[in-house]
């Protein structure tokens, strides 16, 4: 298994940043040792899936819970699957704290981005607040537990809250304890075997300065990059930075 590096472009982007950032991406990635991800704002999704290919997956932020119906400016996971994407981003920080969403809300958005085709990348971080407290590990282990569904086969993002846009980032022991967590509570949920294969991403200001060293901590299968995303330049960097997942994949 290679690692993904997945960038969120969040609320940023109109047409001409397609070509942009997307552009430079398309024409390096046969060239990485790591899988890209891209997530644009939806109204990018059908420009930057037809100028990607099958070069760069293009990914949602987010997905309606209901397949259709009356829910008025909200998108439904088979309209985003097609209009060009593959993948979508559930639950982020941003998500549950602008909008009130639960571990159930979030699993349940998964159960329909699975239906309609779409992998899913579920976002778990504890809060600034909850890490001094010492309480980091069972938020996050609550966040697992409830927001992923039975049978789940997608990527877990840990963004801690607090590093996510704010230049700061956890040490890599404090990474890895995480991770091991976040893997441990994974076997828990699913079984090992399912667990095994799945991929926990890092999230949380990571740029091409600090990628290597975040990206080679162990049970880390890659990075979900927020702002440095936007840049084509740092996000190769980023990218150019993800060492090989140890073989075979048997922790991962
Ligand atoms: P950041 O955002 O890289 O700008 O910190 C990460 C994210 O929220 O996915």
């Amino acid at each position: 298994m290679r690692p993904l590096i997945a960038g969120n472009w969040k609320m940023n982007g109109l047409g001409a940043d397609v070509a942009r950032i997307l552009g430079p991406l398309r024409d390096a990635a046969a060239g990485l040792a790591c899988d890209l991800l891209v997530c644009p704002p939806a109204t990018l999704l059908a420009a930057a899936a037809r100028l990607a290919g099958s070069r760069v997956p293009v990914g949602a932020q987010d997905c309606h819970a209901a397949p259709a119906g009356p829910h008025t400016g909200d998108l439904a996971a088979p309209m985003l699957r097609e209009a060009g994407a593959t993948w979508v981003i559930l639950g982020h920080s941003e998500r549950r704290a602008e909008h009130g969403e639960s571990d159930a809300l979030v699993r349940a958005k998964a159960v329909a981005a699975a239906a309609a085709g779409l992998s899913p990348i579920v976002c778990v971080g504890e809060t600034q607040a909850e890490r001094e407290a010492g309480a980091h590990l069972e938020v996050v282990r609550r966040q697992v537990a409830g927001s992923l569904p039975d049978g789940f086969a997608g990527v877990v993002a840990y963004e801690p809250v607090w590093a996510i846009g704010t230049g700061r980032t956890p040490g890599v022991a404090e990474v890895a304890e995480m991770h091991a967590a976040i893997r441990a509570a994974l076997q828990a949920r699913l079984g090992p075997a399912a667990a095994a294969g799945l991929r926990i991403l890092y999230g949380g200001s990571v740029k091409p300065e600090n990628a290597a060293s975040l990206l080679a901590v162990a049970e880390v299968g890659g990075a979900l990059v927020g702002g440095a995303s936007l840049d084509p330049s740092a996000f190769l960097a980023i990218a150019r930075a993800a060492p090989a997942l140890p073989n075979p994949a048997a922790s991962r």
